[in-house]
């Protein structure tokens, strides 16, 4: 069993400790050799950008290769405005140092469970970022999560990663449920390959169904619409509620409407959605329940809050047992999933009213507010609702 704290904080203190003890800028970016080998190597990147878009480079370290990405393409004509994440707080020190223009665009954290603040048109990774057994759900997440509709995954793997599946990079893909859109390499002077690379187009056409309105007891659940921005704002500053969710903080009607906006995009293009839990009386917002799904592991996850005057009357338990009931009959994922802090009684307790099984605590699981922390992992198969 891998302990994942210890896995990302011994990856952070061995490329620290290679990186930053030299001061060449191929170096700081886990590279040796000059600046006509690493074009070599690297440019072959972004050969796979074909169009004007939003560049993220995950597990960008100096910040090399965004500048590199934007000098090849722009040299092609092509308009690209790089981002970057590492799990390394140094590392990234070194990189807004060097390229203070694109200091705002530089985020520190783990890509596994990092919550984007926005899409990309493009998103490079190496698969040697996260231990075996969590690559297929890291693409799955960034398929889902981090690119735009259209957008494009583009993974790597350079010569010298410990790791090199026989068959490829394209069948290290495929062996995780993904076919690559395309698969390219790049040979140093000698012949010997340096970079291989394999890109997954986001399918356009990938919709997940939603409803537009659910009966659930006496309450209703409703797509979240731009006129609730206010009631929205007004819960998500309850300190309960920010206590256990990662949200803005202070929170406004401004974080409000990008978050329903965000849902809409997120119904429209099939990562997931979210719904407003009214009174079906006066219409007024009394909570929210959200699924998200994981195709390729065909699970599903779900999250709620409920507003503090109509806590304690079942409200929660009735919606995620509808929302539940909803998702196996439309979605038929595997399994659905809830998390919760080991702290948060009141959530765990929905849980259990709503037929969800405790599985058991996974340690370091998420970051929240900067630390990793452990979790409660609950779920409800198809079969334990018969
Ligand atoms: C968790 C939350 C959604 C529950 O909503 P709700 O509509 O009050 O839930 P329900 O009324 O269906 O059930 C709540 C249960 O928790 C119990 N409960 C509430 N606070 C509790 C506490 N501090 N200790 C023990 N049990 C508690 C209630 O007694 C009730 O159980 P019961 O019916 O056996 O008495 C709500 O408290 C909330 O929004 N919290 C902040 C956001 C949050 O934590 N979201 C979940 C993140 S995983």
């Amino acid at each position: 069993m891998v302990d994942e704290s210890k896995w990302f904080g011994d990856m952070r203190k061995s490329v620290e400790g290679a990186y930053l003890s030299s001061s060449d800028v191929r170096a700081q970016s886990g590279f040796s050799g000059d600046e006509g080998r690493w074009e070599r190597a690297r440019r072959v990147i972004a050969e796979v950008v074909d169009r004007d878009g939003s560049f993220l480079d995950v597990g960008c370290a100096n910040g090399l290769l965004m500048e590199s990405i934007v000098g090849w393409t722009g040299a092609r004509n092509l308009t690209i405005e790089p981002f970057g994440i590492d799990l390394s707080p140094r590392l990234l020190s070194v990189a807004r140092k060097r390229l203070p223009q694109w200091s705002e665009r530089f985020y520190s954290g783990n890509i596994l469970d990092w919550r984007p603040p926005r899409r990309f048109d493009f998103v490079r990774i190496e698969l040697e970022y996260v231990p075996s057994h969590r690559r297929a759900e890291l693409i799955d997440r960034l398929l889902r999560d981090a690119l735009t509709s259209n957008g494009r995954l583009i993974v790597c793997r350079y010569s010298g990663s410990d790791e090199q599946p026989p068959g490829g990079l394209a069948a290290g893909l495929h062996e995780l449920g993904y076919e690559p859109t395309g698969h390219a390499h790049a040979n140093d002077l000698d012949g010997s390959t340096l970079t291989h690379v394999a890109w997954i187009d986001r399918p356009v056409e990938w919709s997940l169904d939603h409803p537009d309105e659910l009966t659930a007891g006496a309450v209703t659940l409703r797509r979240w619409r731009p006129g609730d921005a206010a009631a929205i704002a007004a819960a998500c500053s309850d300190k309960e509620i920010q206590r256990w969710l990662p949200l803005p903080s202070p929170y406004d009607e401004s974080h409000a409407l990008e978050y329903v906006a965000m849902m809409e995009e997120d119904a429209a293009t099939g990562r997931g959605f979210a719904l407003a839990i009214v009174d079906p009386g006066s219409d007024r917002p009394l909570g929210s329940i959200g699924c998200r799904m994981a195709r390729a592991r065909g699970v599903a996850d779900v999250g709620y809050w409920i507003v503090p005057i109509a806590r304690g009357q079942g409200v929660a338990t009735t919606a995620l047992r509808a929302l539940s009931d909803w998702v196996f009959a439309n979605l038929h994922p595997a399994r659905i999933e809830l998390v919760t802090d080991p702290d948060n009684v009141a959530s765990q307790r929905v849980a259990e009213k709503a037929g969800f099984v405790r599985e058991g605590i996974l340690r370091g699981y998420h970051e929240h507010r900067g630390c990793r922390v452990d979790v409660v992992m609950f779920s409800l198969l198809p079969t334990d609702r018969s």
